[in-house]
């Protein structure tokens, strides 16, 4: 018989692996059998471990998370295969990162976003609305205000706004004063009854009605947007010239950042005509490489948390730097 445990199943399967490989290994431009890559969400490491068995003796992976344990898990990895470093902190700071690394530039990044499996799945980390657990939701419990420390003491109409910014939730009034009304909330559980007990019975899809309200609450906490931003400016910033940006995202408002900046890097709007000098901004910068791209019946079968992923690919053009 085999030993059953309370413990929930802290893995996490790599979504989109082998295209999202190909696309960053395959820039004709660059030497990726050499070069440095950057997995700036290392999670548990799949796309790591996968790129590990790509590249060449004389390549290197610089993974980041700002989870420490992903973290502890990229160490152990490290511990095997000398190629990988792996480093705390968010990719919003990866120049900076890889600076005091003495990394001036590398041949390719991936931003793999959101939560990792072992994050939603572990009620401790209070993710989840499936299993109660402390009201936290932080990615770096070290860093910020928790879930609960928040909710407990915002302001009803800052709490209708990130309902609806980041979970474009229509009942966000009724939700925000239900959980002003019955402050303070310790338990992920306690959140998800007060949203599920104003949610009208027939609007309720086919999801938890309290879905939207902890993406929202959680992108809010961890910054998740803007954190998106500047982690694409950051990695884009510290290409070589040939160099590929691969991100998968995992909702229509992550993709669309995705979509416009890449958008903008590869068709920058046209120069008006008696500007002296060209900016940056307005010069061709990147070329558009895939995407989006989505995962096939295959691995959606294998892994439904795929089936939100898409995954886009750039390369940066001209002068690096
Ligand atoms: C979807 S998981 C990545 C999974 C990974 N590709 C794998 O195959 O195991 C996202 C990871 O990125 C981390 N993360 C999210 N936002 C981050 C940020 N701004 N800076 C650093 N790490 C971040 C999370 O802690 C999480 O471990």
């Amino acid at each position: 018989m085999t030993h059953q445990t309370q413990q929930p199943d802290l893995q996490h399967i790599p979504v989109l692996l082998d295209e999202t490989l190909n696309w960053l290994t395959q820039s004709g431009l660059v030497e990726a059998q050499a070069g440095i890559f950057v997995d700036a969400t290392f999670g548990r490491g799949g796309h790591s471990r996968g790129l590990l068995e790509r590249i060449g003796p004389d390549a290197r992976i610089i993974a980041i998370d700002q989870d420490a344990q992903a973290v502890a898990a990229g160490e152990s990895m490290a511990k095997e295969d000398q190629r990988l470093s792996v480093v705390k902190g968010r990719f919003s700071d990866l120049a900076r990162t890889l600076d005091s690394m003495g990394i001036e530039s590398v041949v390719g990044v991936l931003l793999d976003v959101g939560v990792s499996s072992p994050q939603l799945d572990d009620p401790q980390r209070g993710f989840s609305f499936k299993t109660s657990g402390p009201l936290d939701m932080r990615m770096d419990p070290q860093q910020g205000e928790s879930a609960a420390q928040w909710l407990n003491t915002a302001f009803e109409a800052d709490i209708v706004r990130v309902l609806r910014e980041f979970g474009e939730e229509r009942f966000a009034k009724r939700i925000a004063r239900n959980i002003v009304a019955n402050r303070p909330l310790q338990t992920t559980a306690e959140l998800a009854d007060v949203v599920s007990a104003v949610i009208p019975r027939r609007a309720q899809p086919a999801k938890h009605p309290a879905t939207k309200t902890f993406q929202a609450v959680r992108i809010f906490i961890n910054r998740e947007l803007d954190e998106l931003k500047e982690g694409i400016e950051s990695a884009f910033s510290v290409l070589c010239q040939g160099g590929r940006l691969a991100v998968i995202s995992f909702h229509s408002l992550e993709d669309r950042i995705v979509k416009q900046r890449f958008r903008e890097l590869c068709n920058p709007p046209p120069m008006p005509r008696r500007l002296p000098i060209a900016n940056a901004s307005m010069q061709v910068q990147a070329k558009a490489i895939a995407g989006p791209i989505k995962a096939g019946m295959a691995e959606l079968a294998r892994n439904p948390r795929a089936r939100s992923a898409t995954l886009r690919v750039i390369e940066k053009v001209g002068e690096s730097g």
